[in-house]
């Protein structure tokens, strides 16, 4: 069994997922710790209700960057990780530590990808007009938001749409169904990084899998 870390910085709706997932036996991995950066996240609820160890890593507690990833990657390495989860885990990772675990690490982000690396992403859609809005998972690269692209699911903005609006279907519609589904991909050995790009049951990936090829599990 593969061993899973989920790691969160705040609600934790993802995390919820993946939990549900496993539990349902679609994910084939056991949780070997969710890690958060923030003692107050309320997603560290949902480990704890799944009976999952948790640990706080405070990142104020850090002199920088290099030594909170330090003492990160040691948690990691400790808890013999095969899969690293960023599930809204909010902090920008140093190359050092993105490296240890490329090919391992994988992350959710509020947008179509490449558009809209970064933070506001919902207000950015709407400001720029964009018709579609949607939510990418992708391998985790030492550029912020920028590694291979795995799934993406779309929908259409509607006239009435607002940025919280837009974050609640980007979470209902789309997130809560491709991030497990990927993780399921990870945990099977299905999903690879070979040479730069997203590898799925051998087949290199050259557009990311949309919500069409959701298996009926993760619909
Ligand atoms: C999600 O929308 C996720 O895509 C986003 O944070 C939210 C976490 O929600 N992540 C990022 O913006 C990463 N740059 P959750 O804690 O309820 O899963």
């Amino acid at each position: 069994m593969k061993r899973l870390v989920v790691l969160i910085s705040g609600r934790g709706r993802n995390l919820q997922a993946l939990i549900e997932a496993q539990r349902a036996g679609h994910i084939p991995a056991q949780f070997a710790a969710v890690i958060s950066n923030r003692a107050d996240a309320s997603g560290l609820t949902h480990a704890r209700e799944a009976g999952i160890p948790t640990e706080i890593l405070p990142h104020a507690q850090f002199p920088d960057r290099a030594a909170f990833d330090a003492a990160l990657a040691g948690r990691l390495r400790a808890l013999r990780a095969d899969i690293v989860v960023l599930a809204g885990f909010m902090r920008i990772l140093t190359d050092g530590f993105v490296r240890e675990f490329e090919g391992r690490m994988l992350n959710i982000h509020p947008s179509l990808l490449p558009k809209y690396a970064g933070l506001d992403t919902h207000r950015r859609a709407l400001e720029a007009g964009d018709a579609e809005h949607g939510a990418t998972v992708h391998f985790v690269t030492p550029t912020l938001d920028s590694g291979p692209s795995v799934i993406q699911g779309r929908f259409s903005v509607n006239a009435e749409d607002d940025a919280a609006s837009l974050a609640e279907r980007v979470m209902e519609r789309i997130e809560l169904k491709i991030y497990p589904q990927a993780v399921a991909w990870m945990a099977r050995g299905e999903l690879k990084l070979q040479d730069g790009a997203a590898v799925l049951r051998g087949r290199r990936l050259a557009q990311p899998a949309t919500l069409a090829d959701l298996e009926e599990a993760f619909r």
